[in-house]
C-alpha cells in the first residue's frame, strides 16, 4: 500500500528535500534517463531529478508523432530557459509500427507501454550506459490500473513488471504519494512557470488515447486538428481537462448537396479536483455550436460533432 500525501497536507519543500535526497541514495555515481513529456507530472519530476543529479541526468522527449501540434519545441524551449537540455528522440516509425493494426483499447495501451519502455527507452538506457528511469508516475495512475479499470501507460511495478530483468533499469517514481493537485503546488514550489504547472493534463499515450479503432498517421492529423480548435474554444472554461475524441465509424453526412460518408468527433470538457470522479462541464449552447461549426469547417472529412454528457463513472475521461 503506497501511503498518500494529499495536496493539503503537502510541505513542497519538504517534499522535495526528501526526493533529492532518496533520488542521492538510489542513483549514487550512476546515470538516469527521463522523459519529459511537458505535462505537470514529468515537468515535476525532471526539476526534482535535476537538483538531485545535475547533468548525470539525461532528459529525452520522445516524439512519437502524437503529441498536440507544435510540443515538442514548446516543451525543449520551456526547460532551456529553466536551465535544462532536453534532447527530442524520433520515434515515430516505432510507435507507428507497433499500432499498427490493432483496434482493441488494451491492447493499444500495451503496445504503447511496450514500445515506450523496451524498444525506445531499453535503447537510450543501452546507448547512454543510464541504468535508473525517473518517471512521474502519481497515485491515481496506481489506482485505476490496479483496480483493473484501464491500463495506464507508466504502470509497471504495481502490475508486476520487473523493470530490472524485463527492460534492464530500475524505476524511480518521486510523485507515486500524490495525486494532481499535490503535483501541482510542487511544481509550483519547484520554480515551473504556471503554464506549465497549471496545465491542463494530457495522457502519455497522447492522441492515440483519442482515436478510437486503429491509429494511423491520417487519423492523427485529423484529430490534431480537432484537438487545437477544442482547445483555444475552451481555454477559458475553467474546466480540469477538455479533449476531441476521433471516432471509428463514418456516419453519412451531406457537403454542397452531395452524401458525404464524414468523421465524427466526440467533445468531452470535465468537472474535476483529481481525476477520481468527474462530471461533464456545463458549457453554453452557444459555445458548443462554435466548436462544431469550427470543427466541420476546419477539418476536412468532419459531418458529425457529440458532446459526452456522461459523468466519470460510469463514463472515463479518455476514451480509450
Ligand atoms: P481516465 O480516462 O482513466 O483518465 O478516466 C483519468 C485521467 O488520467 C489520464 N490518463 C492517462 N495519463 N497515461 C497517462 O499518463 C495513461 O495511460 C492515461 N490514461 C488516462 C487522463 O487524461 C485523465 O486526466
Amino acid at each position: 500500500m503506497i501511503e498518500e500525501i494529499k495536496a493539503s497536507e503537502l510541505n513542497p519543500e519538504e517534499y522535495i528535500s526528501k526526493q533529492v535526497e532518496s533520488i542521492g541514495s538510489t542513483v549514487g555515481e550512476g546515470i538516469g534517463i527521463n522523459a519529459l513529456s511537458g505535462g505537470v507530472d514529468s515537468s515535476a519530476v525532471t526539476l526534482i531529478g535535476h537538483r538531485a543529479m545535475g547533468d548525470k541526468l539525461k532528459t529525452i522527449f520522445i516524439d512519437h508523432g502524437m503529441m498536440r501540434e507544435g510540443e515538442p519545441e514548446y516543451v525543449r524551449d520551456v526547460f532551456k530557459n529553466l536551465g535544462v537540455d532536453v534532447q527530442i528522440i524520433d520515434a515515430k516509425a516505432e510507435f507507428y509500427g507497433a499500432l499498427k493494426g490493432l483496434t482493441d483499447p488494451e491492447e493499444k495501451r500495451e503496445a504503447i507501454t511496450r514500445t515506450f519502455y523496451k524498444d525506445v527507452f531499453g535503447k537510450l538506457v543501452r546507448d547512454t550506459g543510464a541504468k535508473h528511469l525517473m518517471q512521474g508516475t502519481i497515485l491515481t495512475d496506481v489506482d485505476e490500473t490496479v483496480a483493473g479499470i484501464k491500463r495506464q501507460h507508466n504502470i509497471l511495478a504495481q502490475v508486476g513488471i520487473d523493470t530490472e530483468q524485463e527492460f534492464g533499469y530500475n524505476v524511480v517514481e518521486p510523485l507515486i504519494h500524490l495525486r494532481k493537485d499535490g503535483v501541482r503546488k510542487l511544481a509550483a514550489a519547484l520554480g515551473l512557470p504556471e503554464e506549465i504547472y497549471n496545465r491542463m493534463p494530457f495522457l502519455g499515450p497522447a492522441l492515440a488515447g483519442r482515436i478510437i479503432g486503429e491509429v494511423t498517421p491520417e487519423k492523427v492529423a485529423t484529430i490534431k486538428q480537432a484537438t487545437v480548435i477544442v482547445e483555444e474554444e475552451l481555454a477559458d472554461s475553467g474546466a480540469f481537462q477538455y479533449m476531441a475524441i476521433l471516432h471509428d465509424s463514418r456516419v453519412p453526412g451531406m457537403r454542397d448537396g452531395k452524401r458525404e460518408y464524414g468523421q465524427q468527433i466526440e467533445v468531452r470538457c470535465w468537472d474535476s479536483v483529481d481525476a477520481r470522479v468527474a462530471t461533464p462541464t456545463r458549457i453554453p449552447h452557444e459555445k458548443l455550436e462554435r466548436i462544431a461549426e469550427r470543427l466541420v469547417n476546419e477539418v476536412p472529412e468532419v459531418v458529425s460533432v457529440t458532446y459526452n454528457i456522461t459523468p466519470k463513472p460510469p463514463s472515463t475521461m479518455e476514451a480509450v
